[in-house]
């Protein structure tokens, strides 16, 4: 079992996760536009640009990396993470994003990887604080955040009438 950030040559990798959620009539939240790409390369070279801002394709878009959770040739999660917060950010997308495929769920994958994440974060990225979002309906994903060290900040109401739920990570967190 391996995490490391996406390369270049992970199109076999990727290709395969992408099909898997969609052969299962899943959507992807959290994989940075993986399942709405027309093209696998060229999305992974969009999120190799994505990592600073003088790469960056979209210049609307912050700075981002991309991890992968990997075991024997398969690719069991994603995770992105922001490297700072724009104002749609803050609101509802927050600085970190990932999924796991389903049939590896339960098996603590998520809390794993976003436990390095949130470590990369703190000791690479420099920052003091993360926030993770997610749907007030989403209780995996919300009991992954308070795993992680995740508090509580508030709910918000998104232009859809949608509930997100906004979670600070300081990096003093207990866990
Ligand atoms: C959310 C998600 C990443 C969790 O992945 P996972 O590998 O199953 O999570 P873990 O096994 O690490 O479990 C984390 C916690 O969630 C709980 N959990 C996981 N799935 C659950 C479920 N379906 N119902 C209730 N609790 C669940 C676990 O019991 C664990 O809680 P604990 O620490 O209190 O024991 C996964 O369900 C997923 O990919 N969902 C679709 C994408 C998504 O929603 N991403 C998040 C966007 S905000």
């Amino acid at each position: 079992m391996i995490i490391r950030e996406i390369q270049k040559n992970d199109i076999y990798l990727l290709s395969e996760y992408k099909s898997f959620f969609s052969n299962n009539n899943e959507t992807i939240p959290g994989a940075a536009g993986l399942e709405t790409c027309k093209d696998v390369s060229t999305w992974i070279n969009e999120k190799l640009l994505e990592k600073s801002k003088k790469t960056i394709l979209n210049k609307n878009f912050v700075p981002a990396t991309t991890f992968l959770l990997i075991d024997n040739n398969t690719l069991i999660g994603i995770i992105n993470i922001r490297h700072e917060l724009n104002d749609y950010l803050l609101n509802f997308g927050g600085h970190i994003g990932y999924s796991i495929r389903s049939d590896y769920r339960r098996r603590g994958f998520a809390k794993l990887l976003l436990n390095h994440v949130i470590n990369y974060t703190f000791n690479k990225l420099n920052l003091d604080k993360i926030l993770i979002t997610c749907d007030s309906t989403n209780i995996a994903s919300e009991k992954t955040i308070l795993s992680c060290g995740g508090v509580l900040d508030n709910i918000i109401v998104s232009n859809a009438n949608k509930l997100t739920k906004r979670f600070w990570i300081n990096k003093k967190r207990i866990n």
